[in-house]
């Protein structure tokens, strides 16, 4: 058994900035409202054309980048991704060939929405642990932007397209510390996108095919939900609050974030946070954020990061991470 350990990190963010002015010419908002109620300034929107699998290769191109390592180094990529490219192949199989990892890595799509990076960082870690695999790339990519419907000001005004990447690799010390993951398809209606093509193709439009969201709901159980995560977290590692150095939560909503920090009894000073800049990019989001924090100096080696998400399923789960 080895340990696997964050090696480098990459983000993409597409060149079009959308302003909070700009939506108030879309819909009926307020660039105060979207201040107040999320913590929203702008976030990146994809250029026509502009895929998921575009984002994630420039990410992972720059996390290889980081880490010093080559495409061919790598044995194992993972992207979560609620808009993927193609029906099949997986995103991950595209990234591959266009990154020119050698043909034989392991390479595959997961879905956990907004969860989606800490489920593939603890697949990956998992890997490496059980000697499957001794290099891999955990991307979260979303083009959320083509499931908005513009006449709702309730989502619209939400989300963002971006991308973020880490390399991890085999370590004898841990970087990966643990991690808590959970699932409760009961509550799917709160939260979705009804369209799917195992339905047989039903016509395709605003009122199925984009993001529906019972935001206050969800708002509350993701308050309640990331509270108790963290205390496992804690509590499995036998850490108390103030043993953790940053966390890189998922870029949703300020005021959900702050809650969480609130939580650990954590300043804001000490959490990292995007979503003014970058919206909710789903699965993107805590790689963005963490790539940001990265580069920017905060997160430096060996610093003890909890990263955590909260997404449609409902998915949620943290990472507890020595950097
Ligand atoms: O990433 C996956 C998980 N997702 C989340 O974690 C999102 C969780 N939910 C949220 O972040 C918040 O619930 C929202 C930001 C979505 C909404 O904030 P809220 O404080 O829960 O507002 P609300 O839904 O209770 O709506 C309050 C009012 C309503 O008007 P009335 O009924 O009080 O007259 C809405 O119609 O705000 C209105 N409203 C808006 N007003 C201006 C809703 N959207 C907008 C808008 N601009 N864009």
């Amino acid at each position: 058994m080895s340990y696997a350990r964050i090696k480098g990190t990459g983000s993409y963010l597409p060149a079009r900035v959308l302003s909070n002015q700009e939506l108030e010419r879309i819909v009926d908002t307020s660039d105060r409202w979207i201040r107040e109620r999320t913590g929203i300034r702008e976030r990146h929107i994809a250029a026509d054309g502009e895929t998921c699998g575009d984002m994630a290769t420039v990410a992972a191109q720059r996390a290889l980048d980081a880490a010093g390592l080559a495409a061919s180094d790598i044995d194992l990529i993972i992207v979560a991704t609620a808009t993927p490219d193609q029906v099949f192949p997986s995103t991950a199989c595209l990234i591959q060939q266009r990154l020119g990892a050698g043909p034989g890595a392991i390479a595959f799509d997961i879905s956990a929405a907004c969860s989606g990076f800490i489920f593939g960082l603890d697949l990956a870690s998992r890997y490496i642990g059980s000697g499957g695999a001794r290099r891999a790339i955990v991307v979260g990519a979303e083009t959320l932007s083509r499931v908005l419907d513009w006449t709702d000001r309730s989502t619209c005004v939400l989300f963002g397209d971006g991308a973020g990447a880490v390399v991890i690799e085999a370590s004898q010390t841990p970087g990966i510390v643990s991690t808590h993951l959970h699932s409760d398809g009961g509550q799917e209606p709160l939260l979705n996108v009804p369209w799917g093509i195992s339905q047989g193709y039903p016509a395709l439009d605003a009122s199925n095919g984009t993001i529906k969201m019972r935001g206050n709901e969800v708002f509350k159980v993701a308050v309640r939900t990331l509270g108790a995560v963290v205390d496992e977290t804690l509590e499995a590692n036998d850490l108390q609050r103030t043993d953790i150095d940053w966390l890189v939560p998922h870029q949703a909503n300020i005021r959900i974030i702050a809650a969480t920090a609130r939580k650990l009894a954590m300043p804001m000073d000490q959490v990292v946070v995007t979503v003014d800049r970058h919206g909710n990019t789903s699965a993107a989001s805590i790689p963005l954020a963490l790539d940001t924090a990265v580069r920017d100096g905060r997160i430096q080696a060996d610093d003890t990061l909890l990263l955590e998400a909260f997404g449609a399923g409902f998915t949620w789960g943290t990472a507890l991470v020595r950097y």
